[in-house]
């Protein structure tokens, strides 16, 4: 078993390729494409677009590195004169399995974060094993002391993340709220109650890119998001400037998330309060959408302004995006009051997740 650092799209065009065979030298990636699609759990699939953005980097600025896993010297299909590989290529379908490592550049740098994945029929050969083995190596390499995976709880990544010694630092439930049937008369009235515990407060809203003038404001309300209950996991608060969330931006443009953002601004003082995003993939694949952060800040919570800005969200977002069926969510057991959000508005748990955490 060979191990080779995947090489990133690094131009745009090449990103708009709709053939993800694309260039030789992009065989590797689109293997490991392949074998991440096939291990996709019901819900909204990584478009071939994201999925090479996230090998460039990661949505919060993390460097990115893809590795994969491949048997010496197979056949490949005709890609150098001898119809073998040359030292420098895989075809997609040598790939047995695969990883990628995000490092955290501006907080958390004592962290690599991994998802790692091996081509079904060709699982239980230890190829996880090998290419975890070679993971907790570049992760060592580059000063990370913790490795933090996800799984879902009824797949294989826990049994394996087990027996690796990894423990389960925090679970999330997904939930999912299915725009075709929900009771927006109801989610209408429910609007109208609680926007009157949060007077006071005005709405601003933009689809993608932040305005310039706002990007102070989104910094701060970004770190709002250190306040989500964590479990376990070893993650210290996330510092955020301006610069950060635009390139956060512009890492989801490139990657072809389009965003739909709404805030909460204190009328009399002019602070920022609270925001909410919804996310769509350009390919809308199978109708999803994705709600995405929502935070209120500490001096402006228990007016129901968490309720008020997602409900706001999801019905400008609706008429936006009429093609969107379902919106899936991402909620931690450990923070009830977003779930009381999230089953007010008519979610319903669809999963279960867990993170993975090893000292390395
Ligand atoms: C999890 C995953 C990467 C394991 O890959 P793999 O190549 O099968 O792993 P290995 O062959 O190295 O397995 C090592 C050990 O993990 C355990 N293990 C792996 N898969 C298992 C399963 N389905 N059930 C029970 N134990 C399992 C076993 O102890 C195994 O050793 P054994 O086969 O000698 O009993 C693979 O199942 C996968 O790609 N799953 C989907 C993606 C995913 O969940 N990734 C998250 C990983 S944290």
């Amino acid at each position: 078993m060979q191990m080779k650092r995947v090489a990133p799209i690094e131009n745009d065009a090449a990103q708009e390729e709709d053939d993800p065979d694309g260039p030789a030298d992009h065989a590797a990636l689109a293997g490991l494409y392949d074998i991440a699609r096939a291990c996709d759990q019901p819900g909204p699939a990584m478009s071939w677009r994201h999925f090479t953005a996230s090998v460039r980097s990661g949505s919060g600025g993390e460097r990115a590195e893809a590795w994969v896993a491949h048997d010496d010297g197979r056949i490949s299909l005709g890609r150098t004169d001898d119809g073998r590989t040359d030292s420098g290529q895989v075809g997609r379908d040598e790939v047995a399995g695969g990883y990628i490592l995000h490092f955290p550049q501006d907080d958390n740098t004592h962290l690599a974060l991994l998802r790692l994945m091996t081509r079904t029929g060709r699982r239980r050969e230890g190829v996880g094993g090998a290419l975890l083995d070679h993971a907790i190596g570049r992760a060592r390499d580059e000063g990370r002391r913790v490795l933090i995976a996800e799984a879902s709880a009824d797949g294989p990544g826990a049994a394996f993340a087990k027996v690796r010694g990894f423990s389960p630092a925090a679970t999330e439930t997904r939930l999912v709220l299915d725009l075709r049937t929900a009771d927006w008369s109801g989610l209408e009235l429910l609007r109208a109650r609680a926007v009157r515990h949060a007077t006071g407060y005005s709405l601003e809203r933009w689809a993608g890119p932040t305005p310039d003038d706002l990007l102070g404001d989104m910094a701060r309300l970004a770190e709002g998001m250190n306040d989500e209950p964590l479990g376990d996991l070893a993650m210290e608060d996330q510092r955020w400037t301006a610069d950060r969330v635009r390139a956060r931006e512009e890492m989801l443009a490139r990657a072809g998330q389009q965003t739909y953002t709404m805030i909460a601004r204190h009328t009399a003082g002019g602070e920022p309060a609270g925001f909410t995003q919804l996310v769509v993939d350009a390919e809308r694949p199978e109708g999803w959408g994705r709600q995405s952060s929502t935070t209120v800040l500490a001096p402006h919570r228990g007016r129901r302004l968490g309720l008020v800005l997602k409900l706001a969200n999801i019905t400008w977002f609706r008429a936006c995006e009429p093609s969107i069926e379902r919106v899936i969510t991402w909620n931690s057991v450990a923070n009830p009051h977003m779930l009381a959000i999230n089953e007010a508005m008519g979610f319903e748990v669809f999963d279960t997740w867990h993170q993975w955490q090893l000292d390395i």
